[in-house]
C-alpha cells in the first residue's frame, strides 16, 4: 500500500497542463485499489501571488470543482484545502530551521518567479519548505507532478533526510512520479503552459471564450493551400495529446495534403475539447453552481487530513524537543 499525495495551487482555474500533467495521473493512481491518497488545493501557496480574497476564494472553488469533475472519488481520497490544516505551517517552520539558506537560493522556480513577478515576497522564497511540509506531514510515499516540480521534491527529500540524520528516522522520504508524455505541456505560445505566462488553455471556459484562447495558439503563417509540417507544429502537438489515433492520422493527412488551414485545425481542436471533455465541463459547472457541496466535501477531508497531520506533527515535536 502506497500513499499518493499531490496538490494544485489555486492561482486560477487549473489549465490543460495541470490537468494532463498532474490531475489525471494523480486521480488514476488514487483510484487504484493498492493506494491511499491525499489530494489537496494549495491555497496557502497561492497567497504568494493572489492578494485579493474574493479571487482566491473563487479559484479555490474552481480548483476543487476541477478535481471533482475529473473523477476524484472523495469517498476514497482525503480531499482537502491546505489552509484547513494549518499544522502544515508549524512543520514548515521546523523544516526551515533544518535546511540551509544557501540551498534555497538555488531553487529554479524562485529564480523564474523573481524575474517575472513584481511582488517578490519572502513567502515565494520559502515556498519549497511549505511544499516539503505538505508532503512530509502526511507520510506520503509517491508524489505525482509535472516536470517543473521535480526540484521541489528533491528539496523535500533532502530536508527530510537532514532531519532524519539528526534525529533518527522520523519522516518518510517520498518519491516523485512523472509521466514522460505529459510532464511538460506547452501553451499557446509554444512555451511551457503556465498561468503566469498567459498562454493557457482553460477547458472549462464558455465556448466563445475557449474559441478565443484556441485561436491564440501560435502557428507559422503558411497559406491555406500549402502542405504543412505537423511534426513541428505547436497546434498539432496539442491536438495529439487529446485525440485518438484515428483523429491524429486524419489531421496528419490534412496537414500534408494542403487545402487545410490553421483556422480549420483550430476549429477541430475546439470541437475535440468540447466533445472529449463534455462530461467534465458539465460536472465542473454543476459544482460551481453548488458551492455548498464543495464546502462540505472539503470539510470532511480536512477532518481526516488533520488526524494524520497531528500524528506526524507530534512525532516531529518530540524529536525537536517540544514534548
Ligand atoms: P502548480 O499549481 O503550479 O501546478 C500543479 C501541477 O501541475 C503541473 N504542471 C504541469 N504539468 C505539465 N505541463 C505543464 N505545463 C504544467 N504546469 C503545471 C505541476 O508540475 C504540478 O504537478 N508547488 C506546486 C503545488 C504544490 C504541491 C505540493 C504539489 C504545493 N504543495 C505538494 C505536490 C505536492 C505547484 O505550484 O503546482
Amino acid at each position: 500500500m502506497s500513499r499518493i499525495l499531490t496538490g494544485i495551487q489555486s492561482t486560477g482555474t487549473p489549465h490543460l497542463g495541470n490537468i494532463l500533467g498532474a490531475i489525471i495521473p494523480a486521480i488514476k493512481m488514487a483510484n487504484g485499489s493498492q493506494n491511499e491518497s491525499y489530494l489537496f488545493i494549495a491555497d496557502m501557496h497561492s497567497i504568494t501571488q493572489i492578494k485579493d480574497p474574493k479571487e482566491l476564494k473563487f479559484n479555490t472553488y474552481s480548483t476543487a470543482a476541477c478535481w471533482l469533475a475529473f473523477g476524484l472519488d472523495y469517498s476514497k481520497t482525503v480531499f482537502y484545502r491546505q489552509s484547513d490544516v494549518p499544522q502544515v505551517t508549524e512543520l514548515s517552520w521546523y523544516l526551515n530551521c533544518y535546511f540551509p539558506y544557501q540551498r534555497l537560493t538555488l531553487a529554479h522556480s524562485f529564480k523564474d518567479k523573481a524575474d517575472s513577478l513584481e511582488d517578490v515576497n519572502a513567502g515565494l522564497f520559502t515556498y519549497p519548505m511549505l511544499m516539503a511540509a505538505d508532503i512530509l506531514l502526511y507520510d506520503a510515499d509517491i508524489v505525482p507532478v509535472g516536470k517543473d516540480q521535480l526540484q521541489h521534491i528533491e528539496i523535500t527529500r533532502n530536508v527530510a533526510g537532514r532531519f532524519n540524520n539528526l534525529n533518527g528516522n522520523t519522516l518518510i522520504i517520498p518519491e516523485s512520479k512523472i509521466n514522460e508524455s505529459t510532464m511538460l505541456i506547452n501553451g499557446t505560445d509554444g512555451n511551457k503552459m503556465s498561468k503566469s505566462k498567459n498562454n493557457v488553455i482553460n477547458i472549462f471556459l464558455e465556448e466563445t471564450l475557449l474559441k478565443k484562447q484556441i485561436s491564440g495558439i501560435k502557428t507559422d503563417s503558411l497559406p491555406l493551400e500549402a502542405s504543412k509540417d505537423w511534426k513541428n507544429c505547436n497546434l498539432f502537438n496539442m491536438y495529439k495529446l487529446l485525440a485518438d489515433e484515428n483523429q491524429i492520422e486524419i489531421m496528419k493527412k490534412n496537414y500534408e495534403q494542403g487545402g487545410y488551414g490553421y483556422g480549420h485545425a483550430k476549429n477541430d481542436m475546439l470541437n475535440l475539447i468540447l466533445t472529449r471533455y463534455s462530461v467534465e465541463r458539465e460536472k465542473y459547472t454543476y459544482y460551481m453552481n453548488n458551492l455548498d457541496e464543495i464546502d462540505s466535501i472539503l470539510k470532511n477531508g480536512a477532518e481526516l487530513a488533520s488526524k494524520t497531520a497531528n500524528t506526524v506533527l507530534n512525532r516531529v515535536r518530540l524529536k525537536v524537543g517540544f514534548n
